[in-house]
């Protein structure tokens, strides 16, 4: 089986999962990692230790980079291939069920450079697959960023984060908030990415995001026609620690870092 039909399978098979877990979620296990902000729960658990399963299986040399307890490590050597997985991106989403926007992300990078990607948004049933150099797709249909142009008409996807990244949100992004045409947060990077990518939004901003998630979602994003940077320009390698994200149709990419505040500005 090649990967692409590998992440396909487990992301199809994952979804039904966490369908169901997700209609019976008030008697989900759930715990705090570093903060009552901060959610862990027994579905996440459970949905990395699957993908890890089959991963191990069929890839046994991969490394595995995995958010959740017991496999949330980096690559020591970051050129190695290696399986990024985000079981559950919008955890808060999932506990609440707000919207409910949350997904499963699985991508296999090399080089520190995610080469496929997949989400699967279980409530819609929406999978997003990618792999570099042959386009994006929801549900086997291609999709395409938007052509929006000029700042005063983007939809912007400004992903708050938890309270510990509101400061730098709120002080890097200033200027976008007052001058985008529109503002919307869904609270998940997958599905602010994935809606860049299908040109539901026109950009997408996070200023501290883990590998995991946006590894599947940047080559999504690029696929589909988009560019993903740090905020400052430059390019996103997955394994430098936690940094900013500028994901947009491209058209206003530019212009959008023109108006970002460096991070660490006072
Ligand atoms: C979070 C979501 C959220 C982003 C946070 C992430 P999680 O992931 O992607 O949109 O703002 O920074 O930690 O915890 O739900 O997997
Ligand atoms: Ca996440
Ligand atoms: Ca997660």
């Amino acid at each position: 089986m090649n990967e692409l039909d590998f992440v396909r399978e487990a992301l199809d098979d994952l979804a039904v999962f966490v369908r169901t877990k997700y209609a019976s979620r008030a008697t989900v296990k759930i715990s705090e990692k570093r903060e009552a902000n901060d959610l862990l729960t027994e579905v996440d658990l459970a949905v990395q230790e699957e993908l890890v399963k089959r991963i191990k299986k069929v890839y046994p040399h991969d490394f595995v980079a995995a958010e959740e307890a017991g496999f949330s490590r980096l690559p020591d050597d970051p050129n190695v291939r290696a399986w990024v997985i985000d079981p559950i991106d919008g955890t808060q989403n999932f506990v609440r069920g707000l919207f409910p926007s949350f997904g499963i992300s699985l991508a296999l990078a090399e080089g520190g450079v995610p080469i496929l990607g997949g989400v699967a948004v279980p409530i819609t049933g929406d999978l997003f697959l990618a792999q570099r150099g042959s386009g994006s797709t929801r549900n086997g249909d291609p999709i395409h960023v938007s052509a929006v142009s000029t700042v005063g008409l983007v939809r912007a996807e400004i992903d708050f984060g938890g309270p510990w990244d509101r400061p730098g949100t709120l002080a890097a992004f200033d200027t976008v908030i007052r001058t985008a045409g529109q503002i919307r947060c869904h609270c998940a990077a997958v599905i602010g990415l994935c809606s860049v990518a299908t040109g539901d939004m026109d950009a997408y901003f996070h200023v501290g995001l883990n590998p995991w998630d946006y590894a599947a979602a940047q080559v999504i994003v690029e696929e589909a026609g988009g560019t993903v940077t740090r905020l400052d320009g430059t390019p996103a390698y997955l394994f430098d620690g936690g940094h900013g994200l500028l994901a947009t149709n491209g058209h206003v990419h530019q212009n959008l870092i023109d108006i970002i505040r460096p991070l660490g500005d006072s």
